[in-house]
């Protein structure tokens, strides 16, 4: 290869020359919905189109290949996504090359009825495909096919493993440690898009932290629906606590979080593991998605309301300085006005640093779609506004107690919307803002004075 020819590449913008092998250089749009396992699955799709010659870019308009990485957990993440496809339609139009495919929870559910409803979508490729996308992009790009759906139920379990990963950002890593769910609560579809539980190799998880430590990232999050009960389905015997001690030892990781944890199965071994832990965050998310045993019952929860609070109790007695988060649906079928003020008093009583609230949404094919009692839509949002107003005032005053108090950052960089201010998260989770000295860098550990609280977020200066 010439110099010449190098330089005639660039100047086209049209191949890349890379060690002496021309490939063309593309690019690929991938749009991610949904929870953090849909970023760690978008990331190992960005890996696979790598080695195929893309590298992602931005804006969809400039793109040769269009991935959605979908979520169907609410109807509104759905109606996103069909918008999205919308607005795809235009850029096929004008690009007839482009290639576009669904992946994701939305592509399990939906397959082939995708491609009907929108036949400009090439490829519908479901969650337990994942590592199929090089083979399927492959075939239409040499035109072998035109259309491809594949939502068979296979393991993503090995295609994780097998797969390159490019990460979003340098300093967090995701690493998901199981897949599927099998607690089938019914409100909820994701055990009918992600399939049951299967747990990766603990030496495969290990390997992937101590990569992700060698590339220079600080903290990882182990992601299951429900880390707790991580290797049930594995005979090499070690439970999600030994699993925690392990990451916890590898060298370079300064933070290890988790997510998501079922209430009925946090064993006391997982809160010594945080208690004992180096690095393993002093935060808990437990969703409890409701504060009466009648709708905790009817959501299959499998725990009532005392079991919760002995829960949350035993994890304040070990680990005083924790932070507690969590779920809440409000709006599901049967939920009475005793039901909604035994949850508002339950919020008061608990005392949640921050929850995440959700409006019930009925999707199809589970059982609380079909239940009878279902609630109006505007009773729903009025609802949902009055239990944010009292989780608001309460995750206000827990973060009003903390002023005065110094707190360990983790520094990410600067603020969105302002490079003088830069941010953190605390171990309990919590957003710090300070204003930036000219002497922090991205990824080290620093202590904050805390001197200012919002409901969301912390504000303070760097200590010495
Ligand atoms: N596996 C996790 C657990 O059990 O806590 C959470 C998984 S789900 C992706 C995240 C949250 O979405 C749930 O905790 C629940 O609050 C909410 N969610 C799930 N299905 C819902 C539905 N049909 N309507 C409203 N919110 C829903
Ligand atoms: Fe859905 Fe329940 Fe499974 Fe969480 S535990 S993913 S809410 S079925
Ligand atoms: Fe959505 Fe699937 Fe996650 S339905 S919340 S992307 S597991």
């Amino acid at each position: 290869m010439t110099e010449v020819v190098y330089y005639d590449i660039l100047v086209a913008d049209f191949f890349t020359v890379l060690n002496g092998v021309e490939f063309l250089s593309k690019k690929a749009f991938i749009g991610v919905y949904g929870c953090q396992m849909n970023i760690a699955d978008a990331e190992r799709m960005e890996g696979v189109l790598g080695t195929l010659g893309y590298e992602r870019i931005g804006e969809m308009q400039d793109a040769d290949l269009i991935l959605l990485n979908t979520c169907c957990v609410r109807e509104t993440a759905e109606d996103k996504v069909y918008g999205k496809i919308g607005e795809i339609k235009h850029i096929k139009q004008k690009n007839p090359q482009l290639i576009f495919g669904i992946t994701g929870c939305m592509a399990q559910k939906e397959g082939e009825a995708l491609i009907k409803r929108a036949p400009h979508i090439d490829f519908v490729l479901g969650t337990g495909r994942v590592a199929e996308l090089g083979n399927v992009v492959k075939q239409l790009e040499d035109e072998q096919v035109h259309h491809f759906v594949d939502t068979t139920m296979d393991d993503a379990v090995e295609a994780a493993s097998r797969m390159p990963v490019e990460r979003e950002g340098t300093l967090s890593a995701w690493v998901p440690i199981m897949y599927g769910c099998n607690n089938f609560c019914t409100y909820c579809i994701v055990p009918y898009v992600r399939g049951r539980e299967r747990s990766r190799r603990p030496e495969e998880i290990l390997a992937e932290v101590r990569d992700a430590a060698a590339k220079g990232f600080k903290e990882v999050t182990l992601l299951g629906q429900n880390v707790n009960s991580y290797g049930n389905d594995r005979e090499d015997g070690m439970s999600f606590a030994e699993l925690l001690t392990e990451v916890d030892k590898v060298e370079g990781i300064e933070r290890v979080r988790y997510m998501t944890s079922h209430p009925k199965d946090l064993s006391d071994a997982v809160i010594e593991a945080v208690k004992n832990g180096k690095h393993i965050c002093e935060h808990f998310h437990l969703p409890v998605q409701y504060g009466t045993d009648h709708l905790l019952h009817r959501m299959n929860r499998k725990y009532t309301v005392a079991q919760y609070k002995a829960l949350v109790e035993r994890i304040r007695e070990a680990v005083p300085n924790a932070s507690i988060t969590t779920d809440l649906i409000v709006g599901f079928p049967g939920e009475t006005d005793e039901d909604f003020q035994g949850m508002l008093d339950f919020l008061r009583e608990v005392r949640y640093d921050a929850a995440y609230t959700f409006i019930f949404s009925r999707r199809s094919g589970t059982p609380a779609a079909d239940m009878p009692d279902q609630i109006p839509d505007e009773l729903k949002k009025e609802r949902l506004h009055k239990l944010m107003d009292v989780q608001n005032e309460i995750s206000l005053s827990i973060n009003e107690k903390l002023v005065g108090s110094e707190a360990e950052v983790l520094v990410e960089g600067p603020s969105r919307t302002d490079e003088s201010v830069w941010t953190g998260h605390t171990r309990t989770s919590k957003i710090v803002l300070w204003p930036y000295t000219g002497k922090e860098q991205p990824g080290e550990l620093r202590r904050v004075s805390i001197t200012q609280a919002q409901t969301w977020l912390l504000k303070g200066t760097l200590a010495e």
